[in-house]
């Protein structure tokens, strides 16, 4: 298969979907983008990369962050993690309040606001003030990239805009389920948000999950197959929120996407990929990437269906 030609295809194919959409603007500092960025990788499990457009420049990676600190928390507490954060899609805007008091401080699953929050609470429990350096390691071995870093500006922006985050995690620690100090958990989360990768970054530290856990360059097992399996999946069914579904049914993969405009797709046992286009859909997610990644499975007939 030409990938490259593929990529060629699709960056033409997005063109008319570039004026749609709208940039995520309840953190200032992300409103200040390209608003017509486009960018794509791909990255096979010998290490083979096909890439288009600005696949060098770096953007906030937001809540794909969630896969990385649900896979460490997973890695630490295993199935005990289920009984402070669930496994099913909530059906609802990724910062939702409703669903979380009717179910006693228990998040829906680790990828909606509260259930990072949770994963990110069980990680300071473990690793203390040294949280947010063991999440930053952790990607670095996972992309193979040792000059990834947050950045200030955003984590500063999220810090002074992300009121509904706040309620949240106060919401959760009056049912108990966080741990620790509300301050360190939510600067943790917002720090681990404000990490800035690009698509090239991006999909080769999505290869692990692609290859049932293990790092295929260097052998390496991040998680167990089960766990490897347990990760791409709730990526399937709650990786898009509220638009889970729209993705499985267009896109057919598992994926996750940050209001950043970057969204991680896994083709179990070949490849990971990347797309990224800042301008968001109604629930968040890059529009622009998913049609880019619906065209993807579509032409390459790749989707896990
Ligand atoms: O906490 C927030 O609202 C953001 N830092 C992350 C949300 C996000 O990326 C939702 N994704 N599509």
């Amino acid at each position: 298969m030409n990938y490259q030609k593929i990529l060629e295809e699709i960056k033409e194919e997005i063109i008319p979907f570039l004026k749609k959409g709208k940039v995520a603007d309840y953190i200032p500092a992300l409103a200040k983008v390209e608003v017509d960025d486009f960018a794509m990788s791909i990255i096979k499990l010998d290490g083979t990369e096909y890439n288009i457009g600005s696949c060098q420049k770096l953007f906030s990676i937001q809540s794909i962050s969630k896969v990385f600190s649900f896979t460490l928390s997973l890695d630490l507490y295993g199935k005990d993690l289920y009984k402070r954060v669930g496994h099913e899609p909530s059906g609802n805007p990724f910062n939702s309040l409703i669903q979380l008091e009717y179910e006693k401080g228990i998040p829906r699953n680790p990828f909606i606001n509260a259930g990072a929050i949770v994963t990110t609470d069980t990680l300071v429990s473990k690793y203390k003030q040294n949280t947010f350096p063991t999440i930053l390691e952790f990607i670095k071995k996972v992309s193979g990239c040792q000059t990834i870093n947050f950045d200030q500006d955003i984590y500063k922006s999220e810090l002074e805009h992300g009121y509904r985050n706040l309620a949240l995690i106060n919401m959760m620690k009056s049912f108990n389920n966080i741990e620790n100090n509300t301050n360190d958990v939510i600067e943790t989360y917002f720090k681990q948000c404000s990490i800035m990768m690009n698509t090239k970054q991006l999909a080769k530290s999505m290869l692990f999950l692609a290859n049932h856990g293990t790092i295929p360059n260097t052998n390496e097992a991040i998680v167990t197959e089960p766990q490897a399996k347990r990760i791409n999946s709730l990526m399937l069914t709650c990786g898009h929120y509220d638009a889970s579904g729209d993705f499985a049914f267009h896109v057919g993969l598992p994926g996750k996407s940050g209001v950043g405009g970057g969204i991680v797709a896994v083709v179990p046992q070949k490849m990971a990929i990347c797309v990224y286009s800042p301008k968001l859909n109604k629930q968040g997610n890059s529009l622009v990437g998913t049609k880019a990644l619906e065209l993807f499975t579509t032409k390459t007939n790749l989707s896990i269906f």
